[in-house]
């Protein structure tokens, strides 16, 4: 077992907490503030090659592994999770379900200029009646000879408006309950599309979440992302790797939280001494640091399994569910050591708790995460 990252890997960490250090930081509480989308952001994380990072360079994207992603993943997260979800998604959901799953037609037309980042996807599951229950769609898309006719609603979609490219999830045979769920990919700009307003979310204020409204919308058989009634494989193969870059966010919002903690410790003086020379926030800090530790290893296994062509479910759900659970605990810790500090913005610990929230919420709950590990174990 090699516990060493490569020269490579240890480049792309370095990049991606160097970007986050420097810029992101600059104007992360002030989007917090406004909801602002990060566009400038978007942009530069488009050249540095971060939004398809996972792609192969045929299909125009960076050619890196897993590893690298969570490692990158991590150290943006630290700073700015809201910015990180938008590289998530377009990375592990969309990107990869086009590159996996699509045919060379739909690589070229849309994978290609999302793995550049020019152009930036969404991946529309959840529905105001199907979120945790992902078999009960019921955005309907009727076959009409060379289109399909979509009417409905999907809700909670990051990236909605952001987004040029939709992975679309909808019911083509209801009487085949989950087998007759297809996947399409539709363009945001089609005549029939609506967005209701941007969420006006707790945490992660500056990416955009939207719900989008389908209304006799044609979208060409051709975007079909396989056959009918591929639709609800091919969106639970594309959460798991979805997971594990959001176990990597929630490891970035915990060791982020760890780092300011410690930093906070050491300077804060009660008692006539530093907070960190009392047990009491000492020993804090080593039950949040083995947290995080334990998570980073979920993380990290879970993209090497799917980095080495291993079966990866199991282990994005034990890293997702784990990850997000911890870092709920790690930054309410932090939030604790800061005392009335970590209780403003300024100090950024309570805006890493209110993100840390979102992680055990989204691409499966943490209860979803423990369906899916309790199920394997048992079966
Ligand atoms: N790979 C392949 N097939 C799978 C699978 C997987 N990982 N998981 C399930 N399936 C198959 C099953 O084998 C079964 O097929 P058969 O009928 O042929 O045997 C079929 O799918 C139905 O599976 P289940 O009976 O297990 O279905 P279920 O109704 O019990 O639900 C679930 C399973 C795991 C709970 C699933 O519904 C689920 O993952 N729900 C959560 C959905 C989710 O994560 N939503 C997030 C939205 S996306 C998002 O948040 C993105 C964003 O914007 C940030």
């Amino acid at each position: 077992m090699n516990f060493e990252f490569t020269e490579e890997q240890l480049m792309i960490q370095q990049a991606a907490r160097d970007y986050a250090q420097r810029e992101l930081i600059t104007d992360v509480l002030e989007r917090d503030r406004t909801g602002d989308f990060p566009h400038k952001h978007v942009k530069a994380l488009s050249e540095l090659g971060f939004l398809g990072m996972m792609v192969s360079p045929e299909w125009d994207g960076g050619g890196m592994d897993t590893v690298s992603y969570v490692l990158a993943m991590e150290e943006l997260s630290k700073v700015d999770a809201s910015v990180s979800v938008i590289m998530s998604v377009n990375n592990s959901l969309v990107c990869y379900g086009l590159e996996k799953y699509g045919n060379d037609f739909q690589r070229e037309k849309y994978l290609k200029p999302l793995a550049r980042g020019e152009k930036i996807g969404a991946f529309l599951l959840s529905e105001p009646e199907a979120g945790s229950d992902a078999t009960s769609q019921r955005t309907m898309a009727v076959d009409m000879g060379d289109y399909y006719l979509v009417n409905g609603t999907k809700n909670w979609i990051t990236n909605g408006n952001s987004a040029s490219t939709y992975l679309l999830i909808v019911q083509t045979d209801p009487a085949k309950k989950h087998k007759g769920i297809t996947a399409l990919i539709v363009e945001k700009d089609s005549p029939g599309i609506t967005l209701g307003p941007h969420e006006d979310k707790m945490g992660m204020r500056s990416s955009d979440t939207h719900s989008v409204m389908f209304n006799d919308v044609k979208v060409p058989k051709e975007n079909r992302i396989g056959e009918e009634g591929f639709g609800f494989t091919f969106a639970m193969k594309t959460l798991e790797g979805g997971r594990i870059g959001i176990a990597a966010q929630a490891l970035g919002l915990a060791s982020g939280a760890l780092e300011r903690a410690i930093a906070y410790a050491k300077e804060r003086k009660a008692f006539g001494t530093a907070i960190a020379n009392h047990q009491a926030i000492a020993f804090k800090l080593a039950d949040m640091a083995v947290k995080v530790e334990n998570a980073r290893n979920l993380c990290l296994k879970a993209a090497w399994l799917k980095d080495q062509g291993k079966p990866y479910g199991y282990a994005s759900s034990m890293a997702k569910q784990y990850a997000a659970d911890i870092a709920m605990e790690v930054t309410t810790e932090a939030v604790q050591i800061h005392g009335g500090y970590g209780y403003v913005k300024e100090y950024h610990v309570e805006r890493l708790m209110r993100e840390a929230k979102l992680t055990q919420i989204y691409e499966g709950t943490s209860e979803i995460q423990k369906i899916i590990i309790s199920r394997e174990l048992l079966k």
